[in-house]
């Protein structure tokens, strides 16, 4: 089976691992992919802005199924494209992705289904934010509407932050917003929470929990992400059941009521507080670094799953899961997520000796005549399954070391609430 898989990060990568591991025989096309997948797949190099670019590769290759992994185009609308021309792809269309395109559009959701999640209100311009802003109480949440590569997101401690985050929003630094939003700040900790659907029936793919702060501690700034434990520790039979009835179902019903057919991932970003779940986001893809934390643990074939999501037939496949605890931590270039030096060398990255249940992927690189060079932020997730979150660490930790790259860093105290 010919499938392509949109995308270029470690998610990615994870997701081309997993495939290449289904008993079916597949031929995996990545576009563009990176180093990582050019071992097990065939990059392609093309502009994912380019639908029509897109659409000819995938007549021209036979493709049966695509799978798209990063939002950007999900929001842009390309299953929609893609499946005007009789193409399988796994994703929501561009109204379903409006989930994670348009906070607003998830908060008015919230608002009309009473789902728990934070107080808000909505502006459209300077002075009635910051008239709001006056009278409020601190910290406070100011948010792009639109999508914002997670940068969006400013928690304010005073009224000078306040405005710099409503300056910054309506200046166009996210590109043109003719609205935000002000949320009240959620206390708690924080969980990812995913699913997977065809529209019909809805199955459970995984808790984890990020660590998005740059510093040890949660110190820092907002990053992608860098590093997951799954299962995450905050996760029993009660809370689950409080999530599906008053946050997953109550969204799904909403979006069925105005005529939308949700098939995909669904992250829901949770708050939990004395185990009460609130919803802080959705996403309408996987998360990064959960994806390539959860999927080293599933046990089913995880071709089948997309296919049978694509058929609507995902009622008839059991997903199962190893009972392992995993780990992922990521290494970064030297300065993210501020400005950091591309085309830089990893030397040692040969010198990795992956033994039973260790993963390398790839995000942020590029292979030259041999070498491996980081090109992204985001450089190497390394993962690790075990028994226990301790002993999975220290497998990782061992294999950094021997990565001993001088252009990256990681977090050092990656599950530290799991691990004592
Ligand atoms: P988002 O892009 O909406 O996921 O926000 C990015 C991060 O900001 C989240 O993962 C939280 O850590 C934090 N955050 C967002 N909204 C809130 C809120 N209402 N209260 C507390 N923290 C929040
Ligand atoms: N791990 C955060 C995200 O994928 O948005």
């Amino acid at each position: 089976m010919n499938i392509v898989i949109i995308g270029s990060g470690a998610r990615e990568h994870s997701i081309c691992a997993s495939l290449n591991r289904s008993k079916k025989k597949t031929k995996i096309f990545c576009l563009p992919g990176n180093a990582g997948t050019e071992n097990i797949a065939k990059n392609i190099s093309i502009d994912l802005n380019d639908f029509k670019k897109i659409k000819s590769f995938i007549l021209k290759n036979k493709i049966e199924l695509v799978i798209v992994g990063p939002e950007k185009p999900l929001v842009s609308g390309i299953v929609d494209f893609l499946e005007k021309f009789n193409i399988k792809v796994f994703g929501p269309n561009s109204k379903a992705a409006q989930l994670e395109g348009s906070k607003i559009f998830t908060k008015e959701i919230c608002k009309e289904y009473n789902i728990p999640t934070a107080g808000f209100g909505i502006f459209k311009n300077k002075s009635e934010a910051m008239k709001f802003i006056k009278k409020s109480n601190f910290p406070l949440v100011i948010k792009a509407d639109n999508l914002a590569a997670g940068k969006g997101v400013y928690i304010c401690n005073n009224t000078k932050e306040a405005k710099i985050a409503v300056n910054d929003i309506f200046n166009g630094k996210f590109g043109d917003a003719d609205k935000l939003l002000i949320e009240e700040y959620l206390e708690g900790e924080e969980m990812s929470y995913f699913i997977i659907t065809d529209g019909k029936s809805i199955k459970f793919f995984q808790t984890a929990q990020d660590h998005k702060r740059v510093l040890e501690g949660d110190k820092g700034k907002n990053t992608g992400g860098m590093g997951a434990y799954s299962p995450s520790r905050l996760i029993n039979n009660k809370l689950e059941k409080k999530i599906l009835n008053k946050i997953i179902n109550p969204t799904i019903r909403a979006l069925g009521k105005m005529g939308i057919k949700y098939k995909g991932f669904l992250y829901a970003g949770l708050m939990i507080k004395e185990n009460e779940p609130y919803l802080i986001e959705y996403n309408v893809r996987m998360g990064d670094p959960e994806c390539q934390t959860i999927l080293p643990t599933l046990e089913t074939d995880l071709l089948e799953i997309f296919l049978a999501c694509c058929d609507k037939t995902l009622d008839k496949i059991n997903i199962k899961w190893k009972e392992l605890k995993s780990i992922c931590i990521v290494v970064c270039s030297k300065g993210y997520p501020d400005k950091y030096e591309k085309k830089v060398e990893i030397k040692n990255i040969h010198k990795i000796n992956l033994g039973k249940n260790e993963y390398l992927f790839h995000a942020g690189t590029t292979a030259y005549e041999n070498n491996i060079y980081a090109i992204g932020g985001r450089v190497l997730s390394f993962v690790s399954l075990s028994n226990n979150y301790k002993s999975a660490k220290k497998k990782i930790t061992k294999n950094i070391k021997n990565l001993n790259w001088s252009g990256g860093f990681f977090r050092k105290d990656i599950g530290y609430k799991v691990i004592d």
